[in-house]
């Protein structure tokens, strides 16, 4: 088996990888906004067709919501799966893109050549490098490695709805050795990485009515009750001035950071003044006794997404609303429950309720934390291939990011998930202007056919 003519392939066809990238990047598959349906069609249409073409026997699977990418090519032992998604998140706010977010540029910046376009990190570009690595092999080879499924989804971003039910569903199909996962990023944009914590992600959703209608806020403001007002409260109380979440029990399960990740972890030196620097800040902002690493990383936190209510357009309106509305997302670690945690939430809005308020919730996910052990071999095969590649030793990393499906592949199949992705601090997801940098893109490639062979040989 010769890696080195995969390699060599990979590098001369990797302007047709791009081309192929640009073309999936163009459908607009923006999965939680339902004007995107078809757009989300057509990207599962889309792979259904490529994976076709290196003779991987794909089908669009449908769901209650986006359909499911599933294929299969037989061979030899370990099964392997492969996981990514194709949908992507809302490209707003519009005006802040320098191009149009689904007509996708390569662009020559300071840092690079960079592929701009939403999904072109988050999860296209990565997705695709898996795929590329397996069109490369199958090129110089006739045939793949192993046995490999692909499992690719349309709902990630909008908290995969239809993913519990349909894995239970096809357990024994989806059944495999190892789940890779292409989905997060290098370690400080330099560094290969394989994921081993992920958080976990509650989403909640709270509309407080007072009025019943809106008000005019000389006539009736003072003695109105006013829902942005009581929102704002509600919001303010739920972190001390030690930045500690308030809502009761919410620390139950958080776990202390054993030993021996705290040296790995230290040995990693992460730079927090360039990280924060780079985003415009430098104080984190986070529990005031924690280091920068364990906020992101370890420690649970609670953040407010979206508040809206009231006049919110160009000028100014004298309006005292009837209604006040937000988004609150809460990262999740260890052994912290979602369900209870919602539960607990809800009490506390409800006991800070004034009479004459009332108080509707809206959940938007709620999956627990994520925790891979390593000592199957594979790792430290796959950490070897990654350090090949990068000339740099790849390190076992935390994820601030949720990714729910690691933790279902763990629970519901028993698939220990090996998460290796090649997404830079810089890459803007779920930002404007996001961009995968064509490092990323053709390393990332050909990481996977070093990693397939590691895994194989
Ligand atoms: N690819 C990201 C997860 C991620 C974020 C990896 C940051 C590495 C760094 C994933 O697509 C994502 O954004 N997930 C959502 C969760 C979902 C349930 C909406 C997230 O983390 O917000
Ligand atoms: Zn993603």
């Amino acid at each position: 088996m010769s890696l080195d003519a995969v390699l060599s392939r990979i590098d001369n066809d990797l302007p047709e990888a791009m081309d192929r990238l640009l073309d999936l990047l163009r459908i607009p598959s923006i999965s939680t906004d339902p004007a995107y349906n078809a757009s989300c069609d057509a990207a599962a249409a889309w792979l259904v067709a490529d994976l076709n073409s290196l003779g991987i026997t794909t089908e669009k699977r449908e769901t209650p919501g986006h359909p499911m990418v599933v294929g299969h090519v037989e061979g030899p032992d370990p099964h392997l799966l492969f996981y990514g998604h194709y949908d992507v998140q809302p490209v707003d706010p519009l005006d802040l893109w320098d191009n149009d977010p689904f007509d996708p540029k390569i662009e020559e910046t300071v840092k690079g050549t960079v592929i701009r376009g939403r999904g072109s990190s988050d999860d296209k570009g990565q997705l695709m490098t898996f795929i590329e690595a397996c069109r490369a092999w199958k090129a110089e080879h006739g045939s793949l490695p192993c046995k490999l499924t692909f499992f690719l989804e349309g709902e990630e971003e909008s908290g995969s709805p239809s993913l519990v039910p349909f894995m239970k569903k096809n357990a024994e199909e989806l059944n495999s050795d190892i789940a890779l996962i292409c989905d997060t990023g290098l370690f400080e944009s330099k560094t290969p990485a394989i994921v081993t914590m992920l958080r976990g992600l509650l989403g909640e959703e709270i509309t407080i009515t007072g009025p019943n209608v809106d008000l005019h806020s000389g006539m009736y403001g003072g003695v109105a009750i006013n829902p942005l007002r009581v929102l704002s409260r509600i919001i303010a109380a739920l972190h001390d001035d030690q930045g500690r979440i308030t809502v009761p029990g919410f620390y139950d399960g958080v776990p202390e950071l054993s030993d021996e990740m705290e040296a790995q972890w230290q040995g990693l030196a992460f730079d927090h003044v360039n990280f924060l620097g780079d985003v415009g800040l430098s104080q984190p902002a986070g529990e005031q006794d924690r280091t920068p690493l364990e906020m992101i990383w370890s420690r649970p936190t609670c953040e407010v997404n979206g508040i809206w209510g009231g006049y919110t357009g160009d000028g100014f309106k004298t309006v005292l609303p009837s209604k006040a509305q937000a988004k609150i997302s809460f990262r999740l670690v260890g052994d912290q429950d979602p369900l209870v945690i919602r539960d607990n939430f809800r009490a506390m809005v409800r006991d800070m309720l004034p009479d004459d308020c009332d108080v509707s919730f809206e959940g938007h996910g709620a999956s627990k934390a994520s925790m891979t052990q390593t000592s199957d071999p594979s790792f430290e095969a796959a950490r070897k291939a990654l350090s090949d590649e990068w000339h740099v030793p790849a390190a076992y990393v935390g994820c601030g990011g949720s990714i729910p499906i690691a933790g279902f592949f763990q629970d519901i199949l028993g698939t220990t998930p090996m998460l290796v992705g090649f997404g830079k601090d810089d890459d803007a997801i779920h930002s404007p202007n996001e961009k995968y940098d064509v490092e990323s893109f053709h390393k990332g490639i050909r990481s996977w056919a070093r990693i397939l062979a590691a895994l194989t040989t």
